[in-house]
């Protein structure tokens, strides 16, 4: 398995683990105060400037909670403080992407999600000779293995490449190793079998140590890379883009800009699958696409 940077972009090695408490739902946190958001503009755009990560088209409900907690972790007063030694300590920008990006994920994750593509996608994918899925803002690599299984219950594993993207060097590295803590594997069971899973998913890992490493085999073909939905372009035709959960974070421009991606990125009737409250209803690729599970937010390119 091949790990490339498909842009070069800067970020230091990261100190912290990925575990940056977050609830996925925003909400809005009072300021702390006025001069919060012209610092947190600024702060965003030095992001930009020094280390090419642009954050500017996030969320600020969901960015502004999660660098309140920074500056208390970190114990900075300011925003302006964080930004002074950001620019010079790419360490502490490293850092930073861990509250910057949210790393909440789970195996099966909305089962029915992965039951629509069984009975939708799968039977479509089959009558072709090779398959390309881009799964995309891919974290630590859950919804990658599920579909790896998924894709290897059905058949599709020999004939599959699987493109796992996303701008987070220490979660993309957890995806590439596909090991797990052991407290997680029971919830991670349940939804497999909600899910339509065909065996345990105990036959796919081995346990060790607390540990669950997912079998190496189940994905044949590989590429993870670093790449942006907010800065970078297509790389690769698709055949199936799973994106779950990461276009919530966006703001509605940069949601078209991912979705638009999306488009150019799809082989003709290719599928796209967004996350349970992500929605191509307001999209401006609305036209691009029919529903094929509107529930479960499954689309086919038109
Ligand atoms: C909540 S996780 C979703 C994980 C997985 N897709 C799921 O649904 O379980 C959101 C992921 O999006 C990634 N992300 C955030 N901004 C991104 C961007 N501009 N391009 C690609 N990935 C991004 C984050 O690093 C994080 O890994």
């Amino acid at each position: 398995m091949a790990t490339r940077k498909l842009r070069p972009r800067t970020a230091g090695p990261a100190a912290l683990s990925l575990a940056v408490p977050e609830a996925e739902a925003p909400d809005e946190t009072a300021l702390p105060d006025a001069n919060f958001e012209i610092e947190l503009e600024l702060l965003l755009e030095a992001i930009f400037r020094k280390y090419q990560h642009d954050f500017r088209h996030y969320s600020r409900a969901s960015l502004r909670r999660r660098l309140q907690q920074a500056l208390r972790d970190l114990h900075l007063g300011t925003l302006s403080q964080l930004q002074d030694r950001m620019l010079r300590d790419a360490g502490l920008f490293g850092r930073l992407l861990q509250y910057l990006t949210v790393q909440v994920s789970e195996m099966f994750r909305d089962p029915a999600y992965f039951r629509a593509i069984r009975e939708h996608v799968v039977p479509v994918l089959q009558t072709y000779p090779s398959v390309n899925v881009w799964v995309a803002g891919c974290s630590s690599g859950e919804e990658l293995w599920s579909l790896a299984i998924l894709f290897e219950e059905e058949g599709l594993a020999e004939r599959t490449v699987f493109y796992a993207t996303d701008i987070n060097p220490e979660a993309l590295a957890i995806a590439r190793a596909g090991v797990y803590d052991a407290g997680r594997l029971r919830a991670f069971g349940e939804n497999y079998l909600a899910a339509g899973g065909r065996r345990s998913l105990s036959d796919y890992y081995h346990a060790a140590y607390g540990k669950a490493k997912f079998r190496a085999q189940l994905i044949r073909q590989s590429v993870f890379a670093d790449h942006s939905l907010a800065t970078d372009s297509v790389f690769q035709e698709a055949h199936l883009i799973s994106c779950r959960n990461v276009l919530i974070y966006f703001d509605r421009p940069l949601q078209d800009r991912a979705i638009g991606l999306f488009g150019d990125a799809l082989a003709r009737r290719g599928f796209l699958g967004l996350g349970s409250k992500e929605s191509l209803h307001f999209s401006a690729h609305v036209g691009a696409f029919e529903p094929v599970a509107a529930q479960e937010r499954l689309y086919r390119k038109l």
